[in-house]
């Protein structure tokens, strides 16, 4: 069995991150990344990289005949900025999902790992949400990362994919430079450079926020593991965190900071946090880093990098 996977997103976050542990697990990784977001600096030395959209076919073209394994984490990552140019958003999350779903197909595939969103299930009781609860984004690019789940679904008999409905990812390698994407990074962001945070909308709401180190590991297990095809699963700790709880750790972090709200961003969830069960027992994750540690150690390296 060829041991060649294909990243994309790999100038970005989180596939960087995920390109650079499936190299180390003796993977052959062809990375793909069209910069538009992402950073030369961020590409792993370990990988073969592809530079190009997805949404172009001459792109699709450029990838490996042999892959056992797609893990597609390409895409615009701001619900917020969707509102901008939804067609924009549509072409450059979805329509390329579909592109590397066809070519995974025409290559035998034997695993699809998608990056999906907790911006499908729109707004949702003050409760952990189960993965079959009732979906409606509120955005646009909530409503792409659904349309790609269902375009998989659609594929079901001849792709076995993993939708990865990821709450808020952070930490060490987060684009502190994109202050419309990421809460705890803008928040971080703000503090350190000006000792002002600008917070948009109210400091009630609440998230679920998962550490940059679990999400690697279960992006890790949901491509190698036997049986889990067709699952999908929120990555999230379960842990509810209100916006003024993070405001709270991130001021321990840089003292003296001040607060100040304004008007929420378009399609904003007002609270949403995971139900932990499907991740904990498909993938077998139990163990998470808590909010408090990965601040530090996100703080950490800001202060440093
Ligand atoms: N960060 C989070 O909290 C979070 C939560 C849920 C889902 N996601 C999803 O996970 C994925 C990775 O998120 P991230 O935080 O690492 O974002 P990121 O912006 O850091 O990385 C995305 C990368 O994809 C590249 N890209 C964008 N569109 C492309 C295209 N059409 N073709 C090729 N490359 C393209 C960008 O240049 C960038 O390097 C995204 O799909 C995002 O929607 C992220």
């Amino acid at each position: 069995m060829t041991k060649t996977v294909v990243v994309t997103g790999v100038a970005g976050f989180i596939g960087s991150r995920v390109a650079a542990r499936m190299a180390h697990e003796g993977f052959s990784v062809v990375g793909v990344d069209d910069l538009s977001s992402g950073k030369v600096a961020n590409i792993p030395s370990t990988i073969e990289f592809v530079e190009g959209d997805l949404a172009v076919q001459g792109t699709i073209t450029k990838l490996p005949k042999q892959c056992a394994a797609v893990l597609h984490l390409a895409g615009q990552s701001s619900g917020e900025m969707s509102f901008d140019d939804p067609v924009a958003d549509l072409h450059k999350n979805t329509v390329s999902t579909l592109n590397l779903i066809q070519y995974a197909i025409s290559v035998g595939v034997q695993r699809f790992v998608y990056a999906s969103s907790m911006s499908v299930y729109g707004n949702v009781p003050d409760a952990p949400i189960a993965e079959d609860e009732h979906v409606a984004p509120l955005s646009c690019y909530g409503v792409g990362k659904l349309a790609a789940e269902n375009y998989l679904a659609v594929f079901a008999k001849q792709l076995s994919s993993v939708n990865m409905r990821m709450f808020n990812v952070y930490g060490p390698g987060q684009d502190m430079s994109n202050l419309r994407q990421g809460m705890v990074s803008i928040y971080l962001a703000q503090a350190l450079a000006n000792k002002h945070i600008v917070v948009k909308g109210s400091l009630e709401r609440f998230r679920d926020f998962v550490f940059i180190d679990d999400v690697v590991e279960a992006w890790l297990r949901a491509a190698t593991f036997d049986g889990v095809g067709g699952s999908t699963i929120n990555i999230g700790t379960g842990v509810r965190t209100t916006v003024a709880q993070v405001l709270e750790t991130v001021k321990g972090h840089v003292a003296g900071t001040t607060v100040e709200v304004t008007d929420p961003t378009p399609g904003d969830q007002n609270g949403i946090y995971a139900d932990t069960a499907r991740l904990r027992s498909i993938l077998q994750m139990n163990e998470f880093v808590g909010f408090a540690e990965g601040v530090r150690r996100f703080s950490e390296f800001a202060k440093t990098a």
